[in-house]
Formats: C-alpha cells, sequence, structure tokens
C-alpha cells in the first residue's frame, strides 16, 4: 500500500510541496484548505499531471479532515504568510489560533501521523502543535534548517563557482533573524568554507542567509518564498517515507541538548521512519553557543506571549 501525506493549508507552499511529493511518487497525497474549492480544484490539476509524468499516486483535495485519516505524514502549512514589512513574528497570534485548530483535528483522525510544521513564526508553531498534540517529540518536526541552509547553500555555490553538490551548509536556530549560520561546519568538497571565503565576504553572505526570507518577500510584495521551502520540506519527508536516516538540520524540542530545555530550536537531526530519531549534538565554540542561546531566548519570548 502506497504512504499517504496530507498537507493542511493548500496555498503556495502547501500546494507546491504536493507538487515535489507527486512529482518525485513518494506518497498519495491530500491537500486540505478552509477555502472551498480551492484544495479540490488544485489537487485534480495536478492529478491530471500524472500521466504525462508517469507517476501513480492520488491526489485529493477536501475541506474536512475525514479525508486525512490515517496519514502516516501530515505537513502544516496552513496560517498566513508575510507580506512586506512583516517580520515572521507578526503572523503569531493569527497562526496560533490557526495552528490550534489544525492540529485537533489532525490528530483526531491520525493518531499516529508524524507532524511536519512550516507556519510561522516556525519554533513557536512547532511548540503549539507539540502542545496540542501530545506526542513524543519523535513526532512533531519543525522545516526551517533546511530551508535556511539550502540558501546558504545556494549563496556559497555561487561564490565559489561550483556545483551546489559540493556545498554542505548549516544553519542552526531559531527561523528568525537571530539565526545560527555555522560557517565552520559549512564545506565544499569537504573543504571548511572559511578557508576558502574570507571573513568579510562570509559575513555579507551570512547575512544575506538570515534575510533569505525578507529578500523573496521584497521581490514578491504579496507573499513569502515557496519553491525552497516546499522543497525543504519535502526533503524531511522522504528522509522519514524511506526511513533514510538522514541528518539534516531540523526544529525539535530539545530537553537539555546544547543546554536548552522545553523549547524548539533548530539542531542537527536524524530523520527516519520513526521521524526525529537522534539529536546530534556537535561542539560548538564560545560564539556559536552565544548565539544558539540568543536564538532559543528570542523564542522563548514568542512562546510566553502564546503561553505554550
Ligand atoms: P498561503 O497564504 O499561500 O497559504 C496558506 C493557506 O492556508 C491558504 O490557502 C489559507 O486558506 C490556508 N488556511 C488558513 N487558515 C486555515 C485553516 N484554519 N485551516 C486550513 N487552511 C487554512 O501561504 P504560504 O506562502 O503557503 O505560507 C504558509 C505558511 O508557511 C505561512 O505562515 C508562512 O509564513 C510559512 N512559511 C514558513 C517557512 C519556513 O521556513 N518554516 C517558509 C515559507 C513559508
Ligand atoms: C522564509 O524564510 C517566510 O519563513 C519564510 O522564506
Amino acid at each position: 500500500m502506497r504512504k499517504k501525506v496530507s498537507i493542511v493549508g493548500a496555498g503556495n507552499v502547501g500546494a507546491t510541496a504536493a507538487h515535489w511529493i507527486a512529482a518525485k511518487e513518494l506518497a498519495d497525497v491530500v491537500l486540505v484548505d478552509v477555502v472551498e474549492g480551492i484544495p479540490q480544484g488544485k489537487a485534480l490539476d495536478l492529478l491530471e499531471a500524472m500521466p504525462i509524468e508517469k507517476r501513480d499516486v492520488q491526489v485529493t483535495g477536501a475541506n474536512d479532515y475525514a479525508a486525512t485519516a490515517n496519514s502516516d505524514i501530515v505537513v502544516i502549512t496552513a496560517g498566513i504568510p508575510r507580506k512586506p514589512g512583516m517580520s515572521r513574528d507578526d503572523l503569531l497570534h493569527t497562526n496560533f489560533k490557526i495552528m490550534s485548530d489544525v492540529v485537533q483535528k489532525v490528530v483526531a483522525q491520525s493518531p499516529e501521523c508524524i507532524l511536519i510544521i512550516v507556519s510561522n513564526p516556525l519554533d513557536a508553531m512547532a511548540q503549539t502543535a507539540y502542545r496540542q498534540a501530545g506526542f513524543n517529540r519523535e513526532r512533531v518536526i519543525g522545516m526551517a534548517g533546511v530551508l535556511d541552509s539550502a540558501r546558504f547553500r545556494t549563496f556559497i555555490a555561487e561564490e565559489l563557482n561550483v556545483s551546489v553538490e559540493n556545498v554542505t551548509a548549516f544553519v542552526l536556530g531559531g527561523h528568525g533573524d537571530t539565526m545560527v549560520p555555522l560557517a565552520r561546519y559549512s564545506t565544499m568538497a569537504g573543504i571548511p568554507i572559511p578557508e576558502l571565503i574570507a571573513a568579510d565576504r562570509l559575513e555579507q553572505l551570512i547575512q544575506r542567509t538570515r534575510d533569505g526570507g525578507a529578500e523573496i518577500v521584497k521581490h514578491l510584495k504579496t507573499g513569502s518564498a515557496y519553491y525552497a521551502p516546499s522543497a525543504a520540506t519535502v526533503e524531511m519527508v522522504e528522509a522519514i517515507l524511506k526511513d533514510k536516516k538522514k541528518i539534516l538540520p531540523c526544529a525539535a524540542f530539545l530537553k537539555g541538548e546544547y543546554g536548552i530545555d522545553g523549547y524548539f530550536i533548530g539542531v542537527p537531526c536524524k530523520l527516519g521512519a520513526g521521524g526525529l530519531e537522534k539529536i546530534i549534538e556537535i561542539k560548538l565554540t564560545a560564539e556559536e553557543d552565544a548565539a544558539l542561546k540568543k536564538s532559543a531566548a528570542a523564542v522563548k519570548e514568542l512562546c510566553a506571549v502564546i503561553g505554550v
């Protein structure tokens, strides 16, 4: 039997994630949204692309959650995105209400699923989902680090004029202005990036990574990025469905790792069939550790506002 992935929020990120999942023939997909007709129309349109793409998957759309029953993974992208001049944190109250409502409905239909949270502000929304779902931490994972690292990798590959395949990068911390791009653990064909790019130029690439979401919002004007965010989400979906044991930077609920307790923050994680199978603890310099703690403090502050 094919695996089943439901995506709540059939907007830009959700529908594009459905597209990547179907194109990779990873699972049957159910798109859910509050707006009538949108998930049904997008799902049918995508389904009709399958004969051309030679992929055998079901794609359905719905406004109620019965269609999501017994999903293996549920991706939550429901909410409002950023507009120019808005920070991710400006979305807090609206998306908190949406996330709380959606998670209850999802869990009622798929009590065994793994949740991947995408809605912003990411770390606080992952915390909301974790509290509402009552799942263990292995089954609630936030998407941000894969996206932020992909942006950093893009800029490094461009700078060095090499294949993106040669570049690895790690961005940890919260998905916000305090994110922590770790240049020391970023490489070109195994060579640490600080040995290849001058410190002042590297700092510019790091800043561009931190501003990566805002750079796209400024271009689009009516919303935020979705191609890279949905591809990042689907890399996590694939790692879980195929039990790849893949190390990816994800937002995970920490229980003392990195000296942080009781909050979601981006750290290197091993993803497999069990969801979050392991948190990898890497040695940080005093400066990197302070940056991660600062980022965690920002997440804690947001969580306090919504009481999660
Ligand atoms: P969008 O506006 O295109 O789509 C959001 C969808 O959610 C809409 O179709 C809307 O009708 C739906 N929705 C709203 N309330 C709902 C509810 N109660 N139940 C079901 N559906 C509901 O926005 P987009 O661009 O897809 O972004 C979605 C979210 O993901 C935003 O919060 C955005 O900030 C966040 N995001 C997070 C990223 C990350 O790295 N974690 C990256 C990109 C976006
Ligand atoms: C991004 O980083 C808006 O969080 C979203 O593009």
